[in-house]
């Protein structure tokens, strides 16, 4: 069987590494915010060329501490678009701010010629999401962020590492968002996430956010002040486990993103001349392949003979979120022209990717994809 995604083989490789930073870790008497996340975060920040950073529980909670640390809440309307994965809008939800759903372009990304028709006087950010590991048009919503005086929170979870005018992307918003799923371009053993940003006020306000409000590495005050919030803040802690485990990994993940390129570049040549609708890489864009998706409107019939040849891929993703029970109310506008969004929904699927993937897999795949498509 190929599967979609798996870590085993990675972890093969890093074993040894991995496991003599854990007992490191483990040996250093410090659970949480210790030498290993203070090497991670000034790591990550470096690789990235971002100016601040904080490293914090999920991507899930990136995007939420973003929200509060700006200010927004209920009241407030955040645009963003509704092919992404779920926790782009369930962390709108748990603002408090009702969203308001923008279709998408060619590429699956928000579509910068659509964002100022949904723009009203309740509009606080926009979210653009680096879906599948390419950059948003960030020259376009930058502009018409500053022109409405809007808050820009870029969804980063799938894209670490992707440029935009050779500029990494979460260096252009007021925040950056990215999640260490295990999946993810850089993936812990567990779960993570990391906010980015230039603003020292909203760094400072982050690392208190992300510890119950208390204001962390406070000297002056530090007996007196330990158990005392300074701001409404919650839980959102990575353990010094993760960050070992991602120091490990962290200077892999170049050579991890080159593999991933060659593996697309792989699919597109054996693929090109099929029916497949296959992805573009933008020009002035570095697309980092976190996930290759294609689209046929015959997707259901595709994956059922892929996965008779035992090949399993993934749809990312099946729902729309405005279609989805739990998110149907609570956006502030129709939804009727989100066209693009509904069609890519019903013909997508996302071909096995990851770095340790074999290219006489990648060649196998493509072949019997190729002959499937001949007869379907
Ligand atoms: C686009 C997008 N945003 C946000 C997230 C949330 O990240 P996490 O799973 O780390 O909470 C994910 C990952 O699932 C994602 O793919």
């Amino acid at each position: 069987m190929i599967k979609a995604w798996s870590y085993t083989e990675e972890y093969k490789e890093l074993r040894n590494k991995i496991l003599k930073n854990i007992d490191k870790s483990l040996k250093s008497g410090n659970i949480f915010f210790g030498n290993e996340l203070d090497k991670f975060e000034k790591l990550f920040i470096k690789k990235n060329k971002f100016k601040y950073g904080v490293a914090v529980g999920s991507g899930t909670d990136a995007l939420y501490l973003s929200l509060l640390a700006l200010g927004i809440g209920v009241g407030d309307e955040v645009i963003t678009v509704s092919n992404s994965a779920i926790p782009t809008v369930s962390a709108i939800k748990s603002s408090g701010a009702s969203v308001k759903f923008v279709d998408v372009d060619e590429n699956y990304l928000i579509d910068p010629k659509k964002i100022e028709k949904k723009i009203s006087n309740k509009t606080k950010a926009i979210i653009p999401v680096h879906l599948y590991g390419q950059s948003c048009d960030m020259d376009k919503i930058c502009l018409i962020a500053k022109k409405y005086n809007l808050k820009i929170i870029e969804d980063c979870a799938q894209a670490q590492g992707a440029r935009y005018k050779n500029k990494f992307v979460g260096s252009f918003g007021d925040t950056g968002c990215f999640s260490f799923y295990p999946t993810k371009i850089l993936g812990a053993y567990g779960d993570g996430g990391f906010i980015s940003t230039s603003s020292w006020s909203l760094y400072k306000k982050l690392k208190r956010l992300r510890f119950y409000g208390i204001e962390q590495n406070d000297k002056k005050n530090r007996f007196n002040k330990k158990y005392y919030a300074n701001n409404h803040g919650t839980n959102s802690r990575i353990s010094e486990l993760q960050a070992a485990i991602l120091n490990i990994k962290l200077p892999k993940v170049n050579k991890w993103i080159d593999k991933r390129r060659y593996i697309a570049k792989t699919y597109m040549r054996h693929l090109k001349n099929t029916n497949l609708v296959l992805p573009n890489e933008k020009k002035n864009c570095k697309h980092v392949f976190h996930l290759f998706v294609v689209y046929h409107p015959k997707r259901n019939l595709i994956i059922k003979k892929l996965k008779k040849n035992k090949i399993l891929v993934n749809i990312n993703y099946p729902f729309p979120i405005h279609k989805m029970k739990a998110y149907k109310n609570s956006t502030n506008s129709n939804n009727k022209n989100l066209i693009n969004t509904e069609k890519f929904s019903k013909g997508i699927f996302s071909l096995p990717l990851y770095p340790k993937l074999k290219i006489n897999d990648v060649t196998k795949i493509s072949n019997v994809l190729k002959t499937i498509l001949l007869k379907t």
